[in-house]
């Protein structure tokens, strides 16, 4: 048998043309809209960024004739977290700027923003981006967590651009990298370097999101794969009749990754983070929620069932986010803590360090849940909530509540649970549909931002409900989207996360019909796995959170 060097999944999906909006077919030019001020500490943001602050809304439109752009070369860079699409981002950028000038080049700086900062980069040519066209992953030309801040990395990356005659870098990441690639922007554009910056909304975790962005690339791809596996579970739950499976999802803070998968799969009980803030539920709230779902579930006859625990939870909860917050200013830069050599010595430097009530809620915290609360925080400051298990500690917490109950008579049943965190399993999956056209559209967005001399922009691909034909093309100056928020025990100007809006359509959805999940077994959906070909129903959907969010604004 000869072996095949790909699928032949892979091998069709190299074919696979992604749609474009119309616009984008052709030759464009550029609209410009209102001028734009920052979501909030308007006065900070604009004297941090004089710049770059304030500039207008772009749309794109066709037109019949390319005007003349003079040769470019650009840099790229897979910023951050994998997400579904990355390598489609580039393809679209490639051929975007190669259809405007043969001799246009691309450069791919390696392992993510220190690629620039370290000078490690190849050239992107037709027969490597062939490769990894409609391909999950980053690998074309790696990712990393580098983060670009200070002015002698943005020096040494200005080195590498003058020496390949790069004149505009594209910065593919999420809310905390475009924050980075405005202060590069900003900082090339003071120092009249002529180097463009121009940004690309990637997430799986759905948090980069705002008027102008109507959804991260990756999430669409993420959640259809995280679905398809709650489906599965919940057949098997349904089938063999004696696990509650607890399954933790991605998505760092916001909880839009298991809201999705809750709205296509209709567990018996999803958590949403941003909702336990908003109720003040403690972590025993928490759990006796559960406990009482699990009760009245016994009641009925079932004792298994399904529940989504979104990863951000722990930072939610209130007395636990004063916690971390307090942890975040005091682990900061710690040379002290960094020096204690054992887990214990260090738990007693936070305990003594803490606020008395916060260090009551360390003590309570089980010892596996304290050491992964002190562990390292990302090079952004946030805590690594990826490596925090959650779903275990509700297991754990809920058996002891559980048997408390029976004791009082108060629940008649057996409970085994079973754990799960999915996350890297949809990180890299190959892009849906929906994500191969929207970051191919992106990338070509790109490339004429750039061919229009812009920067500190983040390209924008709107109207996604609709068929990609009419997708909208354009661009948001970043600072449009940037607030001061603590970072590191510092005040600093970020892009403004968005979590998940209790008053909006996809939570209200969920809460509207969350009591009728909890019970029974009848409405349970198994979405299946992603579709790439087939009718446009079933391969072209956008997730349910898009949506509904459509139906609420029209
Ligand atoms: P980005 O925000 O960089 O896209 O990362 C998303 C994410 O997958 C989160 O959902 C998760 O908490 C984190 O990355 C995990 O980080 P790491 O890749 O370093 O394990």
């Amino acid at each position: 048998m000869k072996v095949n060097e790909k699928s032949p999944l892979q091998i069709e999906r190299a074919l696979y043309q992604p749609k474009i909006p119309e616009a984008l077919k052709g030759p464009v030019t550029l609209k410009e809209g209102e001028a734009t001020t920052s979501v909030a500490d308007q006065e900070i943001i604009q004297k941090l960024f004089p710049n770059t602050y304030g500039q207008r809304l772009i749309s794109f439109q066709p037109v019949d004739k390319q005007p003349e752009t003079p040769i470019v070369n650009v840099g790229v860079i897979l910023s951050g977290g994998q997400a579904p699409g990355g390598h489609n981002v580039i393809a679209g950028l490639f051929d975007g700027l190669k259809k405007m000038h043969p001799e246009n080049k691309l450069y791919g700086f390696l392992g993510g923003p220190s690629g620039l900062v370290e000078h490690k980069y190849i050239e992107l040519t037709k027969e490597i981006i062939d490769e990894y066209r409609n391909t999950g992953g980053f690998d074309i030309i790696g990712s990393g967590r580098t983060k670009l801040e200070e002015p002698e990395q943005f020096d040494k990356g200005a080195v590498i651009c003058h020496k390949l005659n790069i004149n505009a870098i594209v910065i593919i990441g999420g809310d905390d990298s475009n924050t980075n690639a405005c202060i590069l922007a900003e900082y090339y554009a003071q120092k009249k370097e002529g180097i463009q910056v121009i940004g690309c909304p990637k997430t799986i975790d759905g948090d980069l999101k705002n008027e102008m962005i109507e959804t991260s690339f990756g999430f669409d791809t993420a959640c259809k794969v995280y679905s398809e596996l709650i489906g599965n579970i919940q057949r098997d739950a349904n089938s063999s009749k004696k696990y509650y499976h607890f399954i933790r999802l991605m998505g760092r803070s916001a909880s839009h990754i298991a809201l999705e998968c809750a709205l296509q799969t209709h567990p018996n009980l999803c958590i949403i983070s941003e909702e336990v803030e908003a109720k003040k539920m403690t972590l025993r709230d928490i759990v006796n929620q559960i406990a009482k779902l699990i009760a009245a579930r016994a009641k009925e006859g079932y004792n298994f069932g399904s529940i989504l625990v979104p990863e951000g939870l722990i930072e939610f909860i209130p007395e636990v986010k004063i916690l971390i917050n307090e942890l975040n200013d005091l682990l900061a830069h710690n040379g002290v803590f960094n020096a204690i050599p054992n887990d214990d010595g260090r738990r007693q430097y936070v305990l003594q360090h803490l606020s008395p009530e916060s260090a009551v809620v360390f003590e309570s915290l089980p010892l596996s849940i304290g050491k992964q609360l002190m562990l390292d925080r990302d090079p952004h400051g946030n805590v690594q909530v990826s490596l925090i298990e959650t779903e275990k500690l509700l297991i754990e917490m809920t058996k002891y509540r559980l048997a408390e109950m029976k004791a009082r008579g108060e629940y008649k049943g057996k409970f085994q649970a079973v754990n799960h965190f999915f996350g890297y399993e949809g990180r890299c999956a190959t892009p849906s549909n929906f994500d191969a056209d929207y970051c191919y559209s992106l990338g070509n967005v790109a490339s004429a931002l750039i061919a229009h001399g812009k920067t500190g922009y983040l390209t924008t691909v709107r109207n996604l409900v609709k068929p990609a034909s009419e997708w909208i093309a354009g661009g948001v100056p970043i600072t449009m989207m940037m607030n001061i928020e603590r970072r590191h025990g510092k005040e600093k100007p970020v892009i403004k996360k968005a979590l998940v809006d209790l008053n909006g359509a996809p939570f209200k959805f969920f809460e509207q019909h969350r009591d009728d999940w909890a019970k029974g077994n009848k409405h349970y959906i198994f979405p299946g796995p992603i579709q790439y070909g087939g009718s446009a129903g079933v391969c072209d959907q956008p997730t349910k959170t898009l949506l509904l969010e459509h139906e609420e604004q029209e």
